[in-house]
């Protein structure tokens, strides 16, 4: 089979033969049809996590067909359309402590798989494994009740997905960019607002439309997201979801609003499986750019650039 690995720490993208894996116990074998490429895959190429061995075939928003059984799995069988997120079960991280889904074909722990219903394309369905699944849960998790105004710091793979679920909960839905670019795609999201950060201040227009309950930062940068705690309501809250280890710099004094800056991840499939289900409810589909295995390495570069609409997604042929 092909596969993309990551031959060592800091290496680059390589496409390689692999022989097609065989299940272990209580795993399945998946011939994959789809995966995103996420910003998250920054963690296998720099191994700042600890249990990354290399070589390693990065990708955990994967969507494949169950091809075989491994001993001992029960629940599933073969034909059956899963996904598998960045939780590899069994205590494994997909794409980074085991091998995840730039490859035609891997095996995945059962317990970390969810059903993918008819209906929904392995391509749509493939940024839902994490980029929707963190976003989903991280707006339900939130202070914002309805009418509530929130904002999405950056339109990419997460925030794309972000705007539409916090259209689709009722709240007051605020994407922050830089520039102009992305206004128009957000706005068909369901972007009520928009607020370009290159000739804004992000912080003083949040203000002005009576402050954010709840601002989703999905940018990796430390100053562009600690810009946006002047922009709260009394009582609202920051929740981080981008990676970025640059230091944040706030004053005790910023936060007296009863204010409060935090991180958030997903917990697993069940929430993956909620994030599905609450999707195809409300049609909410992520916009992706196909590219073939061969070039994950273009489809990288240009998420890493933040030139996607808005998820690039490898299709397997
Ligand atoms: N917490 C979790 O569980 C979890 C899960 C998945 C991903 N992540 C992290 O979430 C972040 C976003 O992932 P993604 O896949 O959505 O990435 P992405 O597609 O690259 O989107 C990130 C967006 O952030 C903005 N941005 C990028 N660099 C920036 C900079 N230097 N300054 C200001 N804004 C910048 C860009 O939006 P604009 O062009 O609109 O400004 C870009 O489109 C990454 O850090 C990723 O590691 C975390
Ligand atoms: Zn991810």
């Amino acid at each position: 089979m092909k596969a993309i690995q990551i031959p060592r720490r800091g290496g680059a993208f390589e496409l390689v033969e692999r022989p097609i894996p065989e299940p272990s116990a209580e795993q399945v074998l998946l011939r994959v049809e789809a995966c995103g490429v996420c910003h998250g895959e920054n963690v296998a190429i720099e191994g700042h996590m600890p249990g990354v061995q290399y070589p390693r075939v990065p990708g955990h928003e994967v969507i494949g067909i169950i091809e075989k059984l491994g001993p001992g799995v029960s629940g599933w069988k073969p034909g059956q359309r899963v996904g598998v997120g960045w939780d590899g079960g069994h205590g494994q991280v997909t794409g980074l402590t085991v091998d995840g889904g730039y490859s035609e074909y891997t095996v995945a722990f059962a317990d970390a798989l969810v059903t993918i219903p008819d209906g929904l394309g392995a391509l749509e369905a493939a940024p839902l494994m994490c980029a929707g699944v963190t976003t989903f849960t991280a707006l339900k998790h939130s202070k914002a009740r309805m009418g509530d105004v929130v904002a999405i710091q950056g339109i990419g793979g997460l925030g794309h997905l972000a705007i539409q679920y916090a259209r689709k909960a009722g709240f007051r839905t605020v994407a922050v960019s830089r520039g102009r670019q992305k206004e128009a795609l957000a706005r068909q999201l369901g972007a009520h607002e928009y607020i370009d950060t290159d000739t804004e201040d992000a912080a003083k227009a949040l203000k002005a439309l009576g402050g954010a309950k709840v601002v989703i930062a999905t940018a990796p940068n430390a100053k562009a997201i600690q810009a946006l705690v002047g922009g709260l309501a009394m009582d609202g809250e920051v929740v981080i979801v981008a990676g970025s280890g640059e230091k944040m710099e706030l004053s005790p004094v910023q936060l007296l609003g009863r204010l409060a800056v935090r991180g958030w991840v997903a917990e697993g499939p069940h929430d993956t499986d909620a994030t599905v289900r609450f999707s195809v409810l409300q049609n909410i589909q992520p916009l992706v750019e196909v590219f073939p295995l061969e070039k994950a390495t273009e489809a990288y570069q240009r998420m890493m650039k933040a030139d996607v609409r808005f998820r690039a997604v490898l299709k397997m042929s």
